[in-house]
């Protein structure tokens, strides 16, 4: 057994050092991120579907549901390209997941809703220049983008935003931050989440107070003692701090809501904030 590289992964990371695996696009993984994303109670992967009803109606009546083009980046399976489509609204998804955009192709053939799905990085995307009404980014992942990634993020959704258009998203706010600090934990299984074969998992959290980052880290050892790091470096934001990114960025018309989503734990209610910023040109 590697003890001592595993005691190694398990010393306090300096901040913003990557892991060696990237959970979204693992094989087995993404299969097992698909179920949790489809099951319409859960608060996982995606929100439950009658929270993401009442996020789509909200979105629309923000952008005074107007005909849109519309750019769904990390769109997952589909669950908000397909309600704002069958909305009458031109859709675009982009998703890095194979499995993700596989199935949300299937589902747009099935139920013949014209969707164009692209297998996708959002940081490195190529689409055409002042094309789009609105971009939306929702469940919260603009919160684990380094920040050179979300520099690239917001350059490109400007990009791709008409003038005046509009960019939606949602991200964890830094109240009671302390508190969502993840206790640690270890999990074997003969096949689960993280592995289709036994498997050792070891999950502990870290906070960097001053940077408003809180790291999730799981250390997965599977049978060969292959050592995969996974780290979601995840930033917490207040108002203030949103508002002098999206200046930066030359965003104007900002807006800031909290009662978007029900109330419920840590990742719900007024936990979240929701951004609306408008693109100046
Ligand atoms: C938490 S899920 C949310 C999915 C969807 N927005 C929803 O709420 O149902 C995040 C999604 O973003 C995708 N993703 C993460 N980083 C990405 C990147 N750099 N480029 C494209 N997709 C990405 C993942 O594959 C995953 O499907």
């Amino acid at each position: 057994m590697k003890i001592l590289d595993i005691h190694n992964n398990t010393v306090r990371p300096k901040l913003y050092e990557k892991g060696n695996a990237i959970m979204w696009t693992d094989t087995h993984i993404s299969k097992q991120l698909l179920d949790v994303h489809l099951n319409a109670e859960l608060d996982l992967g995606s929100r439950k579907a009658e929270t993401i009803n009442s996020t789509v109606k909200w979105i629309l009546e923000s952008c005074e549901n107007k005909q849109l083009n519309i750019l769904d980046l990390g769109c997952g399976p589909g669950l908000y390209s397909e309600r704002l489509a069958k909305e009458g609204h031109k859709v675009t998804g982009v998703d890095f997941s194979e499995n993700s955009i596989n199935y949300a192709k299937d589902q747009a053939r099935e139920k013949k809703l014209d969707i164009t799905y692209l297998k996708e990085d959002y940081l490195n995307l190529d689409l055409e220049e002042n094309s789009f009404d609105l971009v939306i980014l929702i469940f919260t992942d603009f919160g684990p983008l380094l920040p050179k990634e979300r520099e690239q993020l917001l350059i490109n959704v400007k990009r791709f935003l008409k003038p005046n258009g509009t960019f939606i998203f949602d991200v964890l706010n830094d109240k009671n931050i302390e508190n969502k600090i993840s206790p640690k934990n270890w999990e074997t299984a003969d096949q689960g989440f993280w592995k289709d074969e036994p498997y050792l998992a070891l999950s502990e959290s870290f906070i960097y107070e001053s940077n408003k980052v809180i790291l999730y880290q799981h250390i997965v050892v599977d049978t060969q003692e292959n050592i995969s790091v996974y780290r979601f470096w995840t930033h917490f934001f207040s108002q203030i701090d949103l508002r002098k990114i999206l200046r930066e960025h030359n965003f104007i018309g900002l807006s800031f809501h909290e009662d978007i989503l029900p109330a419920g734990d840590l990742w719900n209610g007024d936990n979240v904030t929701f951004c609306r910023a408008i693109n100046r040109k």
